[in-house]
């Protein structure tokens, strides 16, 4: 079997920031694991290419290139297949065997944990058992959240499918180029303050639907045709059974107002997650 590697593609700016790379392949299919050369990773060159069940399942019809490889999963663009009505989708890698980056802080996974006392001792052990339901979980916990928030007509991508480590949604941006974060770019002062009335009103949205992101700051807001799409959810938690939630969500607001400030926003982040919340708590929003 013949592995590509997709190494040369993965750095920390996005990739159609440089020359935009494709990789057609006509007899193999993808495979997101090169060797490497000292051949210690064999079990992860010998993993099933996460994407595999995309494309078995007709979802896309191949990989184009790397979007971004972050702290705690690789995003692909790839093509869709037309039965799915647009032309390209995003598909998100956890990186599930080295568990490198995963936020394993305990705050986010208050009330969300129900493993059986098995698999609760082979996540303590940080066995491979151990750190694939660990993956799982993350994925899993950001695939139901984007399908409610989506559901609930948020401005996040529509999710498609999760497979195995593997997330489909929507592919913010166009062929041009994937959707820049919000800490790339430059924005019109006009535009700020509505734009972070746009953003307030989004984390109101998904507080209604018992959901504060906890990880929201400039770089996991994209900016696509003018909108903002709010994306990397994996570590949202839910106020009903998070005793963090307010702290979370006020740290949240004020990583927004600390970033629209530049643009001559005035507004005081304490006042505005208390008074999210005390509408949350009385469920008057
Ligand atoms: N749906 C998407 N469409 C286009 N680009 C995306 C999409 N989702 C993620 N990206 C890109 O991939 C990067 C990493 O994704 P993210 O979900 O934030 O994971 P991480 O935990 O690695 O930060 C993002 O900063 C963004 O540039
Ligand atoms: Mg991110």
């Amino acid at each position: 079997m013949q592995y590509m590697d997709y190494t040369d593609l993965i750095d920390d700016e996005p990739v159609l920031q440089r020359t935009a790379r494709t990789r057609t392949r006509k007899s193999k299919q993808p495979t997101l694991f090169s060797k490497t050369e000292s051949g210690s990773d064999v079990h992860e060159t010998e993993q099933d290419d996460p994407l595999q069940p995309f494309l078995d399942e007709g979802w896309i019809k191949g990989v184009l290139h790397v979007v971004k490889s972050g702290k705690e999963a690789t995003v692909y663009c790839c093509e869709a297949s037309a039965s799915t009505g647009v032309e390209l989708l995003a598909a998100k890698v956890y990186r599930s065997r080295n568990n490198r980056g995963f936020k394993n802080d305990a705050i986010y996974q208050e009330g969300r944990l129900v493993l059986d006392t098995h698999e609760r001792r082979a996540v303590k052990k940080k066995s491979r058992v151990g750190r694939t339901i660990q993956a799982g979980e993350w994925i899993n916990h950001e695939w139901e959240t984007l399908r409610a928030l989506h559901a609930a007509g948020a401005a996040v991508p529509r999710p498609y499918a999760q497979r195995g480590d593997a997330l489909l949604m929507e592919y913010v941006g166009d062929r041009d180029g994937a959707g820049a974060p919000l800490y790339r770019l430059s924005i019109d002062r006009h535009k700020a303050r509505g734009l972070f009335e746009f953003a307030m009103a989004q984390v109101e949205l998904w507080l209604t639907h018992n959901r504060v992101h906890a990880d929201l700051s400039p770089y996991n807001v994209l900016v696509a045709q003018g909108r903002l799409v709010f994306i990397d959810f994996p570590q949202a938690v839910d106020p009903r059974s998070n005793s963090n939630a307010l702290a979370l969500l006020e740290r949240d607001i004020a990583n927004m107002c600390r970033y629209w400030e530049q643009y001559g926003v005035r507004a005081d982040a304490h006042r505005i997650s208390r008074t999210m919340w005390g509408r949350y708590i009385r469920g008057g929003m």
